[in-house]
């Protein structure tokens, strides 16, 4: 590869704002003194044996296939193409990959007739995904329940509150999203184990994925996460790494070993596909409003990811034709204050996140280095969103309101969203009159230590007495 002084700065600014996360501590090292000979040994990840580079055959040749519409992996920096295969990094700049689509056969091709008569799972948006047809795992992710929040509304000064719950899906998070399309997407290029770097909710979609499909997994997590999602995914019968360290040092040496096992790590080599499965929300709460945009939605965010897939999938409706209307939703970013660097650099007017060490109870979103974070600022810069975060404290405070006021119990990761629509509503970031919809991600009880007080009100002797005289001291 030849290259010059001029390409070597760009390169290390590509490194430093998007490959950080992920490339190996050896080859960080290497790059800072510029031996870019070491490239190539990051430029093919093992892939199993007979994995052909083009994997996605073309319209013509895959009639009907879910693939139909791909036409490839472009990078997000310097925009070169790439044929599709499980690859993630652009080796001219650093730059990450994302799924390229052919629009206008989209425009073309797809009809809201058509989606309408699919099934009622994400698989309904098959020809917005990239994920072959005969490769899917199907656990019927996804067309999760658009709730009206009135009670909450009302609480909050909001005249339109919906919940998008997506603790409703087979591992009751968000995950199985992203894991439905890795898990295709790996099957298609001949992997038979997947495994993943995670702060939880992913390793539980991933393992389940797996147990489904007959495929092997492992799971890498920090040590210090919540039992229930430990058990959550030790259950299905997979492997399960648990390493003393932070989600940031898990993923880093999943980066290493996904160039030595001939793994599909989902949130690795298969980021490019794993990443578009957020898509689906996006693609569900506009279908489910009708066909049409809120005004406003709250994500909450750990790597960035769902937060810029929110922005692209609302995007892509109306580019394919299945919204008229252009998207005008102002899409704004939530997290806690213990682990918050996409926050801090939006407030401070950085164009970079400076990684940081989380230490909050949303353990689902302590990503101190996110790689998607940059992504995610310019976006909420462009659409007039605001990223914020929220104290500690009022994490809990945000599940109880929601529990309290709508009956739903939501992770920590929903607390966080809930006291940042709070905050933004308060901050008049959010109008009275703003169609917003909340993303509740996961589920409370995987996080039940975040409550450890909410056992029993009262207690005392199984008589009438006894509980006459509960409710004379306190009544209901
Ligand atoms: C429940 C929940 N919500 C939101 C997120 C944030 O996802 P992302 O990493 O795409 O920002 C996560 C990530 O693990 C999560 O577990
Ligand atoms: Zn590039």
């Amino acid at each position: 590869m030849a290259v010059g002084a001029h390409d070597l700065v760009d390169y290390r600014q590509a490194l430093r704002r998007h490959a950080i996360a992920t490339l190996p501590q050896s080859f960080e090292d290497s790059f800072g003194s510029a031996r870019l000979d070491l490239w190539p040994a990051l430029e093919s990840p093992l892939m199993p044996q007979g994995t052909k580079r083009v994997c996605y055959p073309g319209r013509s040749e895959r009639k009907g296939g879910l693939v139909k519409y791909v036409s490839g992996l472009r990078c997000r920096e310097c925009g070169r193409d790439y044929p599709v295969a499980p690859e993630h990094v652009c080796e001219h700049c650093f730059g990450p990959l994302e799924v390229a689509y052919d629009y206008e056969a989209m425009r073309a091709g797809i009809t809201r007739e058509e989606i309408e008569r699919g099934p009622r799972t994400m698989w309904r948006y098959a020809s917005l995904l990239p994920a072959p047809e005969d490769r899917v795992v199907d656990l019927a992710v996804g067309f999760t329940p658009l709730r009206l929040a009135p009670r909450l509304a009302a609480e909050l000064g909001l005249s339109k509150l919906w919940l998008k719950l997506d603790g409703a899906n087979p591992t009751h998070s968000f995950k199985d999203r992203v894991v439905s399309v890795a898990a295709a997407a790996a099957r298609s290029f001949g992997y038979d184990v997947l495994a993943c770097a995670s702060t939880g909710n992913l390793a539980n979609a991933m393992a389940a994925h797996a147990a489904a499909s007959g495929m092997r997994s492992v799971a890498f997590i920090p040590s210090d996460l919540e039992s229930g999602k430990v058990a959550a995914t030790s259950i299905y019968g997979g492997r399960v790494v648990a390493l003393d360290g932070g989600y940031d040092d898990v993923n880093r040496l999943c980066a290493e070993l996904s160039g030595s096992k001939q793994w599909a790590f989902v949130n690795v080599n298969v980021r490019p596909y794993y990443a578009e499965g957020s898509k689906s929300l996006a693609f569900e709460v506009a279908e489910q409003l009708g066909w049409r945009y809120p005004d406003a939605v709250v994500v909450p965010m750990a790597s960035g990811s769902l937060f810029t897939k929110m922005a692209k999938g609302l995007r892509e409706l109306h580019r394919v034709g299945l919204v008229e209307a252009e998207p005008r939703t102002i899409i704004h970013g939530a997290q806690a204050e213990g682990c918050s660097p996409i926050a801090a650099a939006f407030l401070a007017g950085f164009e970079e996140v400076r990684a940081v060490k989380p230490n909050t109870i949303a353990k689902s979103l302590a990503i101190g280095n996110p790689a998607d974070g940059y992504y995610a600022l310019k976006e909420a810069r462009a659409t007039g969103g605001k990223i914020a975060a929220v104290s500690e404290a009022s994490v809990a405070d945000g599940v109880r309101l929601l529990a309290r006021t709508e009956g739903v119990f939501t992770e920590t990761a929903g607390g966080v969203t809930i006291a940042t629509l709070e905050h933004l509503v308060r901050a008049g970031s959010i109008s009275p009159n703003d169609e917003t919809v909340a993303l509740i991600t996961g589920i409370g009880l995987k996080t039940i230590e975040a409550f450890g007080d909410a056992g029993p009100t009262d207690s005392g002797p199984p008589s009438l007495d006894a509980v006459e005289r509960i409710f004379e001291e306190a009544p209901l």
